[in-house]
């Protein structure tokens, strides 16, 4: 099929295009954890599509309400009006979120999410008459999607080398030490690699920073799971310098590490935490920001008359009617079908079938939480993304999609997969990385 179609038009993101266009990876149709491609072959999807959809996809319920929204209120004004499953699916959404994380606002993806939250941050400190605190914190190897404000924070060297100057922001280290390599869950070693950012505050001082970003646990840069104590130890520092901590729980937030959020499965509570893709199961575009009472309420006490805008920010598509119904429908699965539960009970029985790879010719480090999997494969004369990419086509010769990301090899699986899908997923990647050279 993909043979009659026009190759040309199409800039696709994050692709090697010129290898795409030479050799199509094309996806047709979708059916619970399956990808159909354009041979009519089933392709089990071990990345829910990109992180977003942990419920299956084809989940009647959601395309049903989807539907069924389109009809009755397909779009409204997003500013100064407003329509009811706005509120509906804000309120839904503080019922997954840790105590005090009360008020949502709504975005179009993870990265104006991120660019929502690093902006909502430094206006806080200025609302309060302490405009200097704008510098931003984020982390090497931090993803945080792709706008200016992300990638200025974000630690992916590939994502930022060709953009020239970003926004002010200062990087704490990775967490991905030698000695880390192999440990299943979280890490016991490297907490005390929050305390570098007592060396950013020695820099610049407290009174010059607004925020800490970090994801509770990294995903994109492939899935680096959070020391012991250590985003406890951030939180400790950000609170006695009066800086925020912001956690993007783009991928974490909705049942990914077998919790409602990073923030429960890790135990520590950011200011603002944002969430994207997996709210509507990845049906509908959107994503958004959590604030905690204390923002919110300073932005509501500190903005002069009644009829003044707080925040002067906000997307055509902020609270979009489709999207919010999507957003009901799905976080109604996943609580009704107790899919944070499948998660936590599948999660051992993955941790032990994917750290079975270890040994395997180039592999030198396998890393697992909840339904997420990172595994590094060594650099082939000095290129360290051919041997990923390698085995995401060979996985996906053998019905296999999974995602390569710089030098790992990544997972994200559905909530419902079987032991038995954990067991031929886990092989098909373990026979590709034999058959690399
Ligand atoms: C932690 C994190 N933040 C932000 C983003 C960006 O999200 P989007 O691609 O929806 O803009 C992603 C996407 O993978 C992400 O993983």
């Amino acid at each position: 099929m993909s043979q009659s179609i026009n190759l040309d038009a199409y800039w696709l993101p994050f692709t090697s295009n010129r290898a795409f266009k030479a050799s199509p990876r094309m996806i047709v149709a979708a059916e619970d954890r399956y990808y159909i491609d354009d041979r009519g072959r089933r392709i089990f999807d071990g990345l829910s599509g990109l992180w977003t959809c942990g419920l299956g996809h084809g989940q009647a319920k959601i395309s049903e309400a989807i539907a069924k929204q389109a009809q009755e209120l397909d779009y409204s004004p997003a500013f100064n009006f407003a329509h009811p499953k706005a509120f509906a699916l804000a309120e839904r959404i503080t019922e997954f979120m840790p105590a005090g994380l009360n008020h949502v606002f709504f975005g179009c993806s993870g990265s104006d999410a991120v660019d929502s939250a690093l902006k909502i941050a430094r206006a806080y400190w200025r609302k309060q008459g302490l405009a200097s605190k704008t510098r931003l914190i984020g982390r090497i190897k931090g993803y945080h999607g792709v706008n200016f404000g992300g990638i200025s924070v974000g630690g992916i060297v590939g994502n930022r080398a060709l953009y020239g100057q970003g926004i002010e922001a200062d990087h704490l280290p990775h967490t991905m030490t030698a000695t880390n390599a192999f440990s299943k869950g979280q890490p016991t070693t490297g907490t005390e690699l929050a305390n570098e950012l007592l060396n950013i505050i020695a820099l610049h001082d407290a009174s010059n920073i607004a925020a800490v970003i970090v994801e509770p646990m990294a995903g994109s840069a492939g899935v680096i799971p959070p020391p012991v104590g250590y985003l406890q130890r951030l939180r400790e520092i950000c609170t006695q310098h009066n800086i925020l901590l912001i956690f993007d729980e783009v991928i974490t937030a909705f049942g990914r590490v077998g919790a409602n959020t990073g923030a429960a499965a890790f135990g520590v509570t950011p200011d603002m935490l944002t969430f994207a893709k997996q709210v509507t199961n990845g049906t509908q575009p959107m994503g958004g920001v959590v604030a905690n009472d204390k923002i919110y309420d300073c932005f509501m006490e500190n903005s002069g008359a009644e009829h003044m805008i707080e925040l002067p920010h906000g997307y055509t598509y902020s609270g979009h009617p489709i999207a919010c119904a999507a957003g009901l429908a799905a976080l109604d699965i996943l609580q009704n079908e107790s899919m944070i539960e499948r998660v936590k009970a599948a999660a051992p029985v993955f941790e032990e079938a994917w750290h079975g790879l270890k040994g395997l010719p180039f592999v030198t480090d396998i890393r697992n939480y909840g339904l997420a999997g990172g595994l590094t494969l060594q650099a082939r004369e000095g290129d360290a993304v051919i041997r990923p990419f390698e085995v995401m086509k060979k996985c996906w010769e053998k019905g296999f999609y999974v995602r390569s990301g710089g030098d790992t090899v990544q997972l994200g699986l559905p909530f419902t997969i079987t032991p038995q899908e954990i067991d031929a997923l886990v092989n098909a990647i373990g026979e590709s990385i034999q058959e690399l050279h």
